[in-house]
This record gives C-alpha cells, sequence and structure tokens, in this order.
C-alpha cells in the first residue's frame, strides 16, 4: 500500500491491462460476521481465474477498500457465477458499493448458504484454501467443491472498460475438448 509510486499514470495502465478480455462473475458470500445485518456480501469481478486442476484450485481479489473485505475474509464459503449475456444489468447491481444490492432479488442458499444466483452461465460453489498480498488487493485462492455449468448460455464478456458479447468464436466451442490436452 505504501509502496512508491509508478512510473506510469494509472488511467494507461488501466486501459493497457483492459485489453486483456475477461468474463465477468459475481461472487458471493453468506452473511454473518461483520457484514451489515447479516446480509450476504455479493461483489461483481473480473479478476477470477481458474488456477488448478488437482486439486481444484480457482482465484479472485478483492480491493482493500471494499466495504465488504472483512465479510470475504470470513467467509466459510463462496459461489463464484459466470455471468451470461443476459446478465449485463445484474452485473451493474453488484458493481456498486451499495447496502441494498439483494433487493427483490431471487436467490438460494448453496454451500454454508452462499446465495445462488439463476440464469448464469456457469457456477462454482467453494471454499477458502488461502490469501495473499496483492498490493491494493488481497488475492483469495479458493478450493472448488462443486460447480455447474449452462453451456446453452453465452458468457458475458468484458473488454477495454465495456461489456461485449461473444461472436461466432462461441458456436466454434466444440474445439475446446481437442485442445485440452495441451
Ligand atoms: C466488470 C467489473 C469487474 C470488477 N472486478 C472487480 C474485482 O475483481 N475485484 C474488486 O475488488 N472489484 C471489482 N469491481 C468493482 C466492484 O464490483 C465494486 O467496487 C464493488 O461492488 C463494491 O463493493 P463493496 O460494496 O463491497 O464496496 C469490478 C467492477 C466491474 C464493473
Amino acid at each position: 500500500v505504501n509502496a512508491p509510486a509508478a512510473s506510469f499514470g494509472a488511467a494507461g495502465f488501466r486501459r493497457c491491462l483492459g485489453q486483456f478480455p475477461t468474463g465477468v462473475c459475481i461472487v458471493t458470500a453468506p452473511g454473518g460476521g461483520a457484514s451489515a445485518e447479516g446480509a450476504p456480501v455479493g461483489m461483481t469481478m473480473n479478476s477470477f481465474n481458474s488456477l488448478s486442476l488437482d486439486p481444484p484450485l480457482i482465484l479472485f481479489s478483492v480491493d482493500r477498500r471494499a466495504r465488504s473485505l472483512s465479510a470475504w475474509e470470513a467467509a466459510p464459503a463462496y459461489a463464484v457465477h459466470v455471468l451470461s449475456q443476459e446478465q449485463r444489468e445484474l452485473s451493474q447491481r453488484f458493481a456498486r458499493p451499495a447496502t441494498n444490492k439483494w433487493e427483490g432479488l431471487a436467490f438460494r442458499p448453496g454451500l454454508a448458504g452462499a446465495p445462488i444466483l439463476s440464469g448464469v452461465a456457469a457456477v462454482l460453489e467453494c471454499t477458502p484454501h488461502a490469501r495473499h498480498d496483492g498490493g491494493d488487493h488481497i488475492l483469495f485462492l479458493a478450493r472448488v467443491e462443486r460447480f455447474r455449468c449452462d453451456p446453452d448460455r453465452k458468457p458475458l464478456v468484458f473488454a477495454a472498460g465495456r461489456y461485449c458479447e461473444l461472436g461466432s468464436a462461441h458456436e466454434e466451442a466444440e474445439l475446446w475438448p481437442l485442445a485440452i490436452h495441451y
């Protein structure tokens, strides 16, 4: 946090990093502990990535300034939802530092009570594995305990600071099983 300022501007650095397209996730965790009135926590994240097949690990990072940081640190489980391209509004709802992110939203309790949202391209239910310093973020590694995938839903994409949709490349996804032995 007290590292000397980088020799380049933050805006240009963000723009450069934004050239790398990602999916968009909403990660949720059960309420309790420090979260307001025990409400569950949920945050739009594109720092999600796959990490390890054996053991099955994924990662995401949370800004140290997030209001929900202590709830993430105390959470016994997380549900990582890979959003479908119909879920831009849901992404925006969970990208704001609001206390009422859950208002009027249906969800069911998953592993250890972590909320499960519907209409997503995939959901991975995880338990905490490790946390590491990540500069102004904290890096969370999590173990996948179970997952569900809906191949009929196209994933939402985020690139160059904007939401996008996959083009025809998605229809060629049948190629993926051939590439899995890389
Ligand atoms: C596409 C997108 C991706 C984001 N990815 C992350 C992320 O990986 N980590 C993070 O801490 N914030 C990320 N944010 C910002 C958070 O969603 C936002 O600051 C958060 O909802 C605030 O939560 P709070 O109420 O806990 O402060 C992202 C926002 C958008 C729109």
